[in-house]
This record gives C-alpha cells, structure tokens and sequence, in this order.
C-alpha cells in the first residue's frame, strides 16, 4: 500500500496538473480516503462537497465537518438538502425509484454547488472495485442489476468534467490499509460500510419521514453503542438496524403498545460480494433489544436477520 500511496499520488500529479478537481465527499471511508489521497497529491486544487442528504447516521454529519474542514484543512462545501430530498422522496416506497430519486436529487445538488465553487475540471470518485463489477460490469458489457448503486454517474458528461477514480482497482480491505497508511482516524478508517443512499433504503415499504428517520436513527446508535462496548465492532462487516413496515401489540407497563418493529443486521465479509450473518451470542441481541425498546419511542419489537449473501442481499432494498 506504501507503493500503492506513491504510485496513485504520482498518477492523480500527471492526470490532474495545474487542474481543479472536486470531490464528493460522504464521510464515508471511501471518499475520505479519496479527500486524503488527492489533497496529499494535489492541495489546494481540490474542493470538496459534502451533499447531506439527511440519511446519515447519529452525529456523522457534524463529524465530516470537523475532521475534513478543521483537522485536515480540505477546502470544503457542507450543502444541508434533507428537506429536498424528503420531498422528492414523498409517498415513495418503491426501492429501485427511492434510489433514482436518490440519485438524481445528489447529483442536482452536487452539481450547483459544484458550480458556486467555481466548477472544476475533475471529478474524483470513491469507487472501488465491487462497485464496478456489481452494478455495471467491469469490460463495460451488459450485466444483471441488483441494485442501481448510487453514485454521480451522468455528471462528469453534464459538467464536462473527466474522471479521477484512484481506488477503482481496490477492494475495502485494501482502502482501509491505504487509509492508514495516508494517516487518516483510525475510527475513521475502521467504519463499517455505509450505502450513499443512507438510512433511506433501510426504511423499506413505507414514506419516508423526519419522524421515522429518527425512530431509526436512535435504534441504530443503540445497536452499534454496544457492539462497540461488546468489542465486537471490527469484527464485523458491517452492521445496522432496519425500520419494518409493520406495527405490533406489545405490553408496556400495564398499557397495550402499538409499535414498529425493527430487524437488527450484522454480517460479516471481505469485499461486499458475499456475506454471512453474524453469530451473536443470544444474550448480546437480547441486550440490545431490551434497550432498545425501552429507550426508543416507537419501537417493541426487535428481530435479527440470519439472512447470508446469497441469497440474501448486505442492505434490505
Ligand atoms: P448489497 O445490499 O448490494 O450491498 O449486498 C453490498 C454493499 O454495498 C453497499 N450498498 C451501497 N453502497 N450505494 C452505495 O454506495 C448504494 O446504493 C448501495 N447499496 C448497497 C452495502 O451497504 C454493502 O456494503
């Protein structure tokens, strides 16, 4: 990775020159590690954006603004767009049309504030290898879609804009070592995988709403608190909790509840492709539950998925 840092460095110089280039930037550890790679490579030419959908986890947008724009000193956009987004996504429960929407809304938002800073004359992408292979296959020929990931396709054409895609050939476990290696948090480095659509397609068969963002949003950081606390968190893939569509009785005190209900998922992996459940011992997902139930209003019930990959898809849409 040491030779790879050099080598991609050198590269993104000779592509790059004396241009501009802009990078999304999700807080996630693929564009973050692109942000580090190209400002160690190129400074000041590089301006990031950051789109906020408004489907981030607990405190994770806050945290892209401190590391990125006061820690490392990356020129940096923060575009808050949850509003628009919610209401381009009203009424949708479709999965593949929540995505488009998705898509399209990010690449809106992208581009006008690409445009207020000046415009630029590359576009640097988080992606990697998998991502390639999964959605479009890799020679470019036709290919099963499982999911249409989310990325900024159609706007380096729109805003004439060539590509920089450092990590294309790399799978995760290669672009946390590379993280490392460029001296980025290792929490930052070490964080599981997240979808660009966010906590928007772990919502399924239900209108999105602030409401149910944050019932979801506040079971998630439960979940993820004690793995962590459990030690847990590094060994897995990743892991998330998913808002179901379906309401249950339960018995709170000496009164009927009527609440959501939640699937908790963890798997673990070495690339995305393919995935199995993660093994918790019981009394760990029954601490969860419990605290669970008891401290988010509008969830009693808690289930986990022992669903692999295949047949069972990483995320639920
Ligand atoms: P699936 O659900 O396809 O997920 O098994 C494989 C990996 O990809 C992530 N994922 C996405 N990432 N945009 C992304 O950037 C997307 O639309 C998207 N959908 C799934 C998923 O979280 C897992 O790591």
């Amino acid at each position: 990775m040491k030779a790879f840092r050099d080598q991609e460095i050198a590269k993104v110089r000779a592509q790059v020159g004396k241009g501009r280039v802009i990078c999304g930037l999700s807080g996630g550890v693929d564009s973050s590690v692109v942000a580090a790679l190209l400002h160690e490579a190129i400074g000041d030419q590089l301006v990031c954006v950051f789109v906020d959908t408004g489907f981030m986890r607990a405190g994770e947008s806050e945290q892209v603004v401190s590391v990125f724009r006061d820690r490392f000193n990356i020129k940096l956009v923060h575009k808050d767009a949850s509003e628009l987004f919610l209401d381009k996504l009203k009424g949708e429960t479709d999965p593949e049309k929540k995505r488009k929407i998705i898509g399209a809304t990010f690449i809106d938002v992208f581009e006008e504030e690409a445009r207020a800073v000046g415009g630029a004359d590359f576009l640097a992408q988080g992606t990697l290898y998998p991502d390639v292979i999964e959605s479009v296959s890799f020679t470019g020929g036709p290919s099963v879609t499982i999911k249409s990931h989310h990325n900024v396709g159609g706007l380096p054409e729109r805003m004439n804009m060539k590509l920089v895609e450092p990590l294309r050939e790399l799978f995760k476990d290669e672009v946390r070592v590379l993280g490392r290696e460029l001296g980025l948090p290792a929490d930052m480095v070490g964080r599981h995988p997240f979808p660009g659509p966010g906590l928007a397609i772990r919502i399924p068969g239900q209108p999105l709403t602030r409401e149910v963002l944050d019932i979801l949003r506040k079971a998630d950081s439960i979940y993820l608190d004690e793995i962590r606390k459990a030690g847990l968190y590094d060994e897995i893939w990743q892991a998330f909790t998913v808002l179901l569509p379906v309401r249950t009785v339960g018995v709170m005190g000496d009164s009927r509840s009527y609440d959501y209900a939640c699937a908790l998922r963890a798997v673990t992996s070495t690339d995305g492709m393919t995935a199995d459940f993660y093994p918790f011992d019981m009394a760990f997902i029954g601490r969860v539950a419990n605290r669970i139930i008891n401290e988010v209003k509008g969830i009693n019930r808690v289930t986990y998925d022992i669903t692999s990959k295949p047949p069972g898809t990483i995320e639920w849409e």
